[in-house]
Order: structure tokens, then sequence, then C-alpha cells
């Protein structure tokens, strides 16, 4: 199993955002988790792509952006030109969820769909076959530094399931509450991406924080 740490800069300095980018990628981050968000699908509003193209030649490993925005479909080639590799979205922001991936695979990137705590595993019906990854709220998303929705492992259970009965590759991404104590347990129901804000960034040292979610990764039976 490869696991990958997705360090999400909503917790960086954003005065400092270029260096905090590559002290964590130094810091062994595998993907840039970037969290776009419009105040009207969340309640909280951050950066767009002009953002994501002046850390792009910063981040040197995958950007993967995390659309909580309605519509999806305007913005998508935006953040493929610059320079995201990832790109996932919520269903209840698209009209029409086959249309989206099919816009953000033609636009080279990898596509993703986004299940909030209370979105049921029927929106992956049809179209998991098409997607790269599937990533599992497990918070409310709007706001870092939440605390875990226990019921997301359960989740995670299902959709690996799901996953492994298609038999093609697709990443299993969690998001919202994951810290050292915890990755060990959600690794074990079926996750294989963690994004880690407030765990990164609000701690001392980036690398120890990292290399410790990765020794509760290596100790994984
Ligand atoms: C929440 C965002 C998350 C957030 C996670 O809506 O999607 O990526 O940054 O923050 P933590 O790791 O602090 O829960
Ligand atoms: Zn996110």
């Amino acid at each position: 199993m490869t696991f990958r740490i997705a360090p999400s800069i909503l917790s960086a300095d954003f005065a400092r955002l270029g260096d905090e980018v590559e002290a964590v990628v130094r810091a062994g981050a595998d993907l840039v988790h970037f969290d776009v968000m419009d105040n009207h699908y969340v309640p909280n509003l951050t950066v767009g792509p002009r953002v994501c193209e002046a850390i792009a030649p910063l981040c040197r490993v995958p950007i993967d952006v995390h659309l909580m925005v309605k519509p999806v479909d305007r913005i998508v080639p935006d953040f493929a030109a610059a320079g995201a590799n990832i790109i996932s979205f919520h269903p209840e922001a698209s009209e029409h969820v086959d249309r989206t991936i099919e816009l953000i695979t033609a636009s080279g990137c990898k596509a993703g769909l986004v299940l909030n705590p209370a979105t049921p595993l029927s929106c992956l019906d049809h179209v998991l076959h098409k997607l790269d990854l599937v990533l599992i709220m497990s918070v409310n998303p709007g706001f870092g530094g939440q605390t875990f929705i226990a019921e997301a492992l359960n989740k995670l259970r299902a959709v690996r399931e799901r996953i492994d009965r298609g038999g093609r590759e697709i990443w299993l991404e969690i998001d919202g509450g994951v810290k050292v104590e915890n990755i060990a347990e959600i690794a074990r129901a079926g996750a294989d991406t963690f994004v880690a804000g407030s765990a990164i960034f609000e701690s001392a040292d980036y690398e120890a924080t990292i290399g410790a979610m990765r020794a509760r990764l290596a100790s994984i039976g």
C-alpha cells in the first residue's frame, strides 16, 4: 500500500505562503492540498487560480485542488491552466456531475469526487469508473481545525470495498481532523491519501510531524 500525505495550505501562514509551501514540500509532502472556498457553496472564502499559479513553480509535487465552489465548471480550465494536477469537486455543487468529470479529465487533470459527511455513496454509482480519486470529508467543509467525524471510517471501509471490487487504481483520500494520533486507524479503514492542515501547519516542526504520521502508517499490519 502506498500512502500519501497532503498538507492543506489552508492552515499555512498566508503572509508567507511561498515559504510555507517550500517548507512543507521539503518536509516530505507527497501532494499540496489546495482548498478553494467561495462563500456560497461553503461559508468561507479562500484563494483562486492566481494563487495556485503563483505557488505551482515552488511545489515540485502534484497540486491537489479541492473545489468547494458552486458552480464548478467555469473555474475548472482556469485551475488546469494554473498548474493543478488533481481537481476534486462536490456533486451537490455541479448540475451535471458526469460532465464535470469529463471536463476535468479533458483539461489534463485527474478527477476526484468529494463526499460530504451526509452525502450517500450512491453518488458514486455510474461514475466511479471515470474517477481517479474519491475524497471522503470527515468534517463539514469550510474550515480547518474541526474534529474528525467517526462515521467517516465506515464510509471509507465501504468505498474501499467498491474500489477494490472495480479493480482500477483510484486513490481514496480523507480530509478533516486528521492527526498523528488517528492516522493509523483511518488507514486501516481504507484511506491511502491523507489531508492534514492544522496538524502539520500548527506544529513546530513540519518534517517531524509528517515523519510521525509516516511512522504510524508504517506500523499498520
Ligand atoms: C476543510 C478543508 C480541509 C481543511 C482540513 O473544508 O477541505 O482541507 O484544511 O483542515 P484540518 O486538517 O485542520 O482539519
Ligand atoms: Zn480540503
